[in-house]
């Protein structure tokens, strides 16, 4: 009978694995041992396991449907060997980017919570890392949920709020967007802000991205002050975890249950990560307890 054997990154989230090569196929006991760590923690690393893309490809598989990422400001896949994966890099080659969102800071976030059907989960690995700077975080929704004062959950019960599909993370404009001028009419589908997971049916808080959100049906200046409030609650330290990467390191995280963000580094350094995604849902509105 596998054992998984994992240590606490943060009290709030996160662990590493200490006892899965994941460069090789996983048994089902492993696997499922896997899956029940990643539900437990949201967020897992395994350090010191370089992976060759079809090595990636394999290891994220174990985790649902891989999810090709969108397009991307160049119009074609930046791996056309692996277009199921995504790069994120600063590193030019020829004057153009080989991955995307730069070296600066890319601001929390929950991926591609913009569309209907939101992505479960991703998978990268870090292939080149710059000596410092760089740094993702993670925050968990669960806890910033049950923590969530009562006057908070009244104010966001059956509400819900747009979430931008102008901007990515790093600030820059997707193909054929707008700036918005008014978030009532921000691009980018609805959700609940209480959302049950998709896998287990647990409430938690569904922010996805602050840039541009609106709580719809709301003044727009009470939306913007209740989602200060409810941003500020959920990346609150406490509920966080912070890697510093190693080469070789790999990070899965839950997308539905957890937030994400990355600071800025050295322009002059190199950083490369490969990247898969795992297919989503539609989020399920929670309905809270009276
Ligand atoms: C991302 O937001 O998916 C990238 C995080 C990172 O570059 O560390």
């Amino acid at each position: 009978m596998f054992k998984i054997k994992t240590k606490r990154i943060a009290d709030a989230i996160g662990a590493d694995v200490l006892n899965i090569d994941i460069r090789q196929p996983l048994s089902s006991e492993q696997k499922q041992a896997l899956l029940d760590a990643w539900a437990q923690f949201l967020v897992l690393r395994f350090r010191g396991q370089p992976l060759t893309d079809p090595q990636l490809i394999a290891f994220a598989e174990n985790l649902g449907q891989l999810d090709p990422p969108g397009p991307n400001p160049q119009g074609k896949p930046y791996l056309p060997e692996f277009p199921e994966l995504n790069v994120i890099s600063n590193i030019k080659q020829n004057g153009q980017a080989i991955g995307g969102l730069g070296d600066g800071e890319a601001i929390w976030h929950a991926d591609m919570t913009y569309m209907n059907s939101v992505p479960v989960g991703a998978v990268l690995h870090g292939i080149e890392v710059p000596p410092e700077g760089g740094n993702t975080y993670w925050s968990n929704n669960y806890m910033a949920f049950t923590t969530l004062p009562t006057e908070l959950k009244q104010a966001i019960e059956g509400k819900k709020a747009i979430h931008d599909s102008t901007y990515n993370s790093a600030g820059i404009m997707r193909i054929g967007m707008q700036p918005v001028t008014d978030v009532r009419k921000t691009p980018g589908a609805q959700h609940a802000l209480v959302v049950r997971h998709p896998r287990n049916g647990k409430e938690l808080l569904f922010l996805g991205r602050r840039r541009n959100s609106y709580i719809v049906g709301m003044p727009v200046d009470e939306s913007e002050a209740l989602l200060d409030e409810l941003w500020a609650h959920a990346t609150q330290a406490d509920f966080t975890m912070t890697q510093q990467w190693q080469r070789g390191d790999t990070i899965i995280w839950d997308n539905f249950a957890t937030l994400h963000r990355r600071d800025p580094f050295d322009p002059n350094t190199r950083r490369l990560m490969h990247r898969a995604q795992i297919k989503g849902f539609t989020p399920v509105p929670a309905r809270m307890a009276a």
